[in-house]
């Protein structure tokens, strides 16, 4: 076994996010090395990664060509600062994203998570509009089960109430759309034809609080985080129509669904509407190296920048942004993405996953199935005065077997590696499915 691996002898001092860290700490489970599409346990343990880590690991682990470019970077010149100085490689990152975003999303704001990312993106709607003359523009409209990380702006526009009620009152001005997930469409594959109507709902919050007042909508164009939550067909095209007539952008976040997750490089190309400002991280660098981006329209880069006065033009940055062995990650992950034709890969085993994923219907508890890409939610019946106690259970019994699934409430989200063979895609639903006979009581 090698030094990385070697076992702590003291757990406390890591207090470890979004976990139940007593729990974890009476019995781990120690991930020590990673290859391709395997864990490996301290007790060399093979697991599936079902999950690509936390959805973000698309090209699969340990990729030889990523490692090598931040070995690379890291001996060149470990950081240096990007206000008002530049390094080579920031640069090269940025035009390396502008080269797989859609069409005219080509201004590339680097932070280092998918937080930053969304607090970035809010941040630049409201200055756009105050750049073109209107301030009055201040009001954030997300939609509930949204996830947009932890930050104060993504957690206040996200619409997760166990993510929100420890903190307090939050960002004022900010309202919601009803999230789009009813099981009235039960075990849909891929985007579910009714719910376009749903976006409508925007008409209202535009009643209530006047159009002159409202900056920006964000929503993930597949809600990933809360189970994954297919957009119903047409819906993103009328909350596009609406966000224009009446002059607010639209926001997605495409943390999970960038880099070819739902079979094109990002979500926006897959389900044919373009928002004005996106959001990423994770498959950016494939996880090698924390970073986000924000990847802007040129009539928001402009607005701002062209359109303000000499000097510094919006008052944002971090210490990191741009930070060399990111920039290096990330030219290596995307120059992987495409000659792996990774999205492609996503897009021809889609299928396969699918009839997978829903050969989970009919076993016990299991009151929905949905799909798109390589994502999958299975949504289980609760356990009566134990919610989420079957979903944990579940989780335990596929990673004592070889799989690593994720759960959130009572549903199961699967997202493995775009490199996912049929092999792979055999046992894990073999595994899980056993997993859900299991707890069937
Ligand atoms: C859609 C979305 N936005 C934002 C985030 C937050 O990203 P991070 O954990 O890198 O801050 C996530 C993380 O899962 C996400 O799924």
């Amino acid at each position: 076994m090698n030094e990385i691996a070697a076992r702590p002898n003291n757990l406390d001092a890591f207090w470890m996010p979004y976990s139940a860290n007593r729990a974890f700490k009476a019995t781990p489970r120690m991930l020590a090395r990673a290859e391709g599409m395997y864990y490996y346990t301290q007790d060399n343990h093979e697991i599936i990664d079902g999950t690509a880590g936390l959805w973000c690991c698309n090209a699969g682990h340990g990729r030889r060509e990523i490692t090598e470019a931040i070995q690379k970077q890291a001996a060149v010149m470990d950081f240096a600062p990007t206000f008002q100085l530049g390094h080579p490689i920031a640069f090269q990152a940025a035009a390396k994203v502008a080269e797989i975003t859609p069409e005219g999303m080509d201004r590339i704001f680097f932070t280092n998570s998918g937080s930053e990312a969304a607090d970035t993106a809010l941040k630049i709607a409201l200055a756009y509009h105050r750049a073109r003359g209107e301030s009055s523009r201040v009001r954030l409209i997300g939609r509930e089960r949204g996830y947009h990380g932890v930050g104060f702006g993504g957690m206040s526009v996200g619409g997760i109430g166990t993510n929100r009620k420890q903190f307090g009152a939050l960002l004022p001005y900010v309202d919601h759309l009803p999230h789009t997930h009813s099981l009235d469409r039960a075990f849909t594959r891929g985007q579910p034809d009714q719910g376009a109507n749903l976006a409508d709902a925007l008409e209202n919050l535009v009643a209530l609080h006047g159009a002159e007042t409202i900056a920006a909508v964000m929503v993930e164009p597949l809600a990933g985080s809360t189970g994954v939550l297919v957009p119903p067909k047409g819906y993103l095209n009328r909350l596009r129509a609406l966000c224009d007539k009446y002059g607010i952008l639209l926001i997605y976040d495409e943390v999970i669904t960038g880099f070819g997750r739902i079979g094109t490089p990002f979500g926006a190309e897959r389900l044919g509407v373009a928002p004005d400002i996106m959001t990423m991280a994770k498959g950016l660098t494939n996880a090698a190296v924390p970073m986000g981006a924000v990847a802007c329209h040129e009539k928001v880069y402009d607005a701002i920048v062209t359109g303000s006065p000499a000097g510094i033009e919006l008052f944002h940055g971090y210490t990191y942004s741009g930070h060399p062995l990111a920039s290096a990650a990330a030219i290596a992950a995307i120059d992987l993405h495409r000659s792996d034709d990774l999205a492609g890969r996503a897009m021809a085993m889609e299928g396969y996953f699918e009839d997978g994923a829903h050969a989970m219907r009919g076993l016990p508890n299991v009151i929905d199935v949905r799909n798109m890409g390589l994502v999958a939610g299975i949504e289980l019946q609760p356990r009566v005065g134990a919610p989420t106690d079957r979903a944990v259970r579940i989780f335990q019994r596929c990673f004592d077997n070889g799989v690593l699934v994720r759960t959130t409430g009572d549903i199961v989200a699967l997202s493995p590696p775009l490199i996912i063979e049929t092999k792979h895609i055999d046992r894990i639903f073999e595994v899980l499915g056993d997993a859900i006979r299991a707890e069937a009581a």
